[in-house]
């Protein structure tokens, strides 16, 4: 049996253990889809590792340790990749300077899922990969994919179990065993909860570790994440580290979800965009540093044209790096004086050129905004109904039918 947590020396905070890989603090990027692309993770690594002494931020041991944190792919859907669609190729590139390469599949029919996995193990392209069972969107749900699926616990339990099992055999051509996670929401509605049964069933199918986004599928983003739930699961499942997600907005709530709950570590997505240097304020905090970053408009901006310039080599496409970055933008400004006409005009920006432009129109003096900055970010909204296939919740049970109209849920979805 794995510990949950490495026993930490006299006085230093615990890191994580997930199978093969150690994890020098208990902090991972959330998976983000059209967000958590190789140039933001490298952002947000690079930010997590300004928080390490210098000594401690080069892995000798690349592809097992990961010194500050994990930092995962956008979902990349299984059919997609067995197919080997450009798009997705790109998708899986890797942040060439990542020591440890975490990329999160999605999938509904455990077959396609088992040669996925087998592909990016086999092929070198992870050494870590997380299954998503947590997609609110309604073209997934309504197929039975992503928050819906674990309610169809043999379904959810086969395909983990393929997953786990494709991963222990392809790691044979490596030196490493290649572990497998799942990330999933607490069920779909109050009355149709699947995180604790779907937690043990993944643990007994062999994953190294369990995130729980603590909202249902109807909650979408609204209202709070129950870290009360986080804390349930901790008590059900006790051999392999459970992960908290949720409305982390700072390093403080990190600390205070893990006091709380007892998670052995934090997930964190909506807190970090347009803000990767949040990662150095997670990573300081889990180190017992109160280093914390407050950067003026100045930093801000350099920090926005490097993200754009690193996504421009990416694409190798200017164009459309840009009209990728728009988002962004809005997200980097949040509390800075920048007004209307120029939020507008970086919301259109096509080349980098006009991006240097408009931020030399900025008042770069201007100092760190405090509160304006800080707290809730990114997307959030009412409860939306919770859109599945016709009589999904009459049972818990798959049956033949489904197998094909599953197949196709695989085709063609992006995340959330
Ligand atoms: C734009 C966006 C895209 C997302 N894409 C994914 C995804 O691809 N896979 C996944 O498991 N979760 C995805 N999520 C959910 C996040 O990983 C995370 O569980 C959720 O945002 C709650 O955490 P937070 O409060 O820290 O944001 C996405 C969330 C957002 C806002």
């Amino acid at each position: 049996m794995t510990p949950p947590v490495d026993a930490p020396e006299a006085g230093a905070p615990a890191g994580l253990r997930i199978g093969d890989l150690t994890v020098g603090v208990p902090v991972v990027l959330a998976p983000m889809a059209g967000v958590t692309l190789p140039p933001f993770r490298q952002l947000c690594r690079e930010a997590g590792e300004a928080a390490l002494e210098p000594s401690a931020r080069a892995s000798s041991a690349v592809g097992t340790h990961a010194p500050a944190g994990l930092y995962v792919c956008e979902m990349i859907t299984s059919r997609a990749l067995v197919e080997r669609t450009p798009e997705t190729m790109r998708m899986i590139t890797p942040d060439p300077t990542d020591p440890v390469r975490s990329v999160q599949l999605y999938g509904v029919d455990p077959v396609t899922v088992g040669r996925a996995v087998r592909i990016l193990v086999e092929e070198n392209w992870a050494d870590h990969v997380d299954l998503n069972f947590g997609c609110p969107v309604p073209k997934v749900t309504r197929k039975g994919g992503g928050a819906a699926l674990p309610w169809k616990a043999d379904l959810f339990e086969e395909i983990v179990r393929t997953a786990v099992d494709s991963a222990r055999d392809a790691s044979r051509s490596r030196d490493h065993e290649v572990p497998v996670t799942i990330k999933m929401r607490i069920g779909i509605d109050d009355d149709h909860l699947t995180y604790l049964d779907a937690g043990r069933a993944a643990e007994d199918a062999g994953v190294a570790a369990v995130a729980l986004h603590a909202r249902t599928l109807e909650q979408h983003y609204s209202g709070n994440a129950r870290w009360e739930a986080i804390t349930r699961l901790k008590e059900a499942v006790t051999t392999v580290p459970v992960l908290g997600n949720g409305d982390l907005w700072s390093a403080e709530d990190a600390a205070e979800m893990m006091r709380q709950t007892g998670a052995d570590g934090v997930v964190v997505g909506r807190g970090c965009q347009g803000r990767p240097w949040l990662f150095t304020d997670l990573v300081a905090g889990a180190l017992g540093s109160d280093l914390r970053v407050r950067p003026g408009l100045r930093e801000v901006a350099a920090t926005l044209r490097r993200h754009a310039e690193l996504m421009v080599d990416h694409f190798g496409d200017e164009s459309r790096a840009m009209r990728e970055m728009r988002k962004h933008v809005a997200w980097y400004f949040k509390g800075y004086p920048v007004g209307g006409d120029a939020r507008r005009a970086f919301a259109l920006v096509s080349t980098l050129a006009e991006l240097d432009d408009l931020i030399g129109l900025l008042d770069l003096d201007a100092p760190y905004p405090g509160e304006g900055a800080e707290g809730q970010r990114g997307r959030a909204g009412g409860p939306k109904r919770a859109h599945l296939p016709d009589a999904w919740l009459d049972s818990r049970a798959i049956d033949e039918a489904w197998a094909e109209v599953l197949h196709q849920a695989e085709l063609s979805v992006s995340g959330g």
